[in-house]
């Protein structure tokens, strides 16, 4: 289904979703990647039947930090953590597979996700897709970065859309939608929408022509810096897809009424309920927290207890 958004007050439109004209092209669009993930249960839904139920109204605690009585010099609180060797691994080297690079970073870096809203360069077609290649690179000016993988057949909508638009919307992921906002990472084909089939609803923007998906506790409009491209060692000559970086600066903050301070400079975690992506299939919610104040250098130095002078003698 096509329709632009109109730049309005904060009211919901729900975009409905053409079904059938997906199924009409889909199998024509749709390629098989040689990147295919092999699926990690033979049966997803035996599995999930054997856990317990997702409970939304347990509370976000602080406990104290791993160490409160760290001192300078001191190191890990896990000393058990040095009896260990490390496997080295080159992750160009022969025989290799790229899966593997991608198996190993996204089980080894937790990352936070990005829910993009974007608009195709006719206006016609909306689009989302999650994104946890993402991260908040500096606050003055607010600026993000997101990643997009290379894609056998066609660059990512999202990238296309955000390299000829030059406009999104990045919504941060809260737990209550987190199965709508994996229905959106489908792969159908360019011109169709995500929204409908996600169930979620889109409110308008202020600043970009994408809309905000108004459940998200926290959305940010932003317009594109710089589109980088990754293609470091020649895949492009190769004839083979390449990833690409997006650089965005911020131009307007939308943060749910219960969520926002009066000073309007802190968001509530236990009303934003932030998930992180660990590993390809596997999520994290904020349970449990401890608060752990930054040092400062010139109060650190007039405290003797702190111990700072024995390694930073002559300051
Ligand atoms: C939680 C999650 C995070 C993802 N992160 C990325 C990412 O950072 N970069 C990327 O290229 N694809 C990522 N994907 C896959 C895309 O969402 C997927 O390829 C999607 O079809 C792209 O949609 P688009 O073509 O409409 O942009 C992610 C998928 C999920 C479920």
């Amino acid at each position: 289904m096509r329709r632009t958004i109109s730049k309005a007050t904060d009211t919901s439109i729900r975009l409905p979703f053409s079904s059938r004209n997906l199924s009409q092209t889909a199998g024509r669009m749709v390629s098989k990647s040689p990147f295919e993930l092999k699926p990690k249960y033979a049966d997803f839904q035996k599995v999930q039947a054997s856990r317990p139920d997702f409970d939304p109204s347990l509370p976000i605690t602080y406990s104290k930090t791993p160490d409160p009585a760290w001192k300078y010099g001191k190191g890990t609180s896990d000393p058990a953590s040095l009896e260990k060797g490390h496997v080295e691994i080159d992750p160009s080297e022969t025989g290799r597979p790229m899966i593997s690079n991608y198996r190993l970073l996204v089980s080894g870096i937790p990352r936070p996700i990005s829910f993009v809203s974007t608009v195709s360069k006719d206006g016609e077609t909306q689009n989302l897709a999650p994104m946890s290649y993402f991260q908040i690179m500096d606050h003055d000016p607010p600026t993000f970065v997101i990643g997009f993988s290379s894609r056998p057949d066609r660059p990512k909508d999202t990238m296309k859309n955000l390299e000829e638009t030059g406009e999104c919307v990045i919504n941060v992921v809260s737990d209550h939608f987190v199965e709508a906002m994996n229905a959106t990472s489908l792969d159908i084909p360019y011109g169709k929408s995500e929204w409908g089939l996600s169930g979620l609803n889109v409110a308008p923007s202020k600043t970009v022509k994408p809309g905000r998906v108004k459940e998200a506790v926290f959305s940010i409009e932003g317009k594109l810096l710089e589109m980088k491209s990754l293609d470091y060692h020649g895949a492009g000559k190769a004839g083979k897809p390449f990833g690409s970086m997006a650089i965005i600066e911020a131009t307007r903050f939308w943060v749910r009424e219960d969520a926002i301070n009066e000073a309007k400079d802190e968001v509530d975690l236990s009303v934003l309920r932030p998930l992180v992506q660990l590993g390809g299939i596997q999520y994290g919610r904020i349970r449990e927290t401890f608060e752990l104040p930054r040092p400062s250098l010139a109060k650190e130095l007039e405290d003797k207890s702190s111990g700072l002078t024995n390694f930073l003698e002559d300051i």
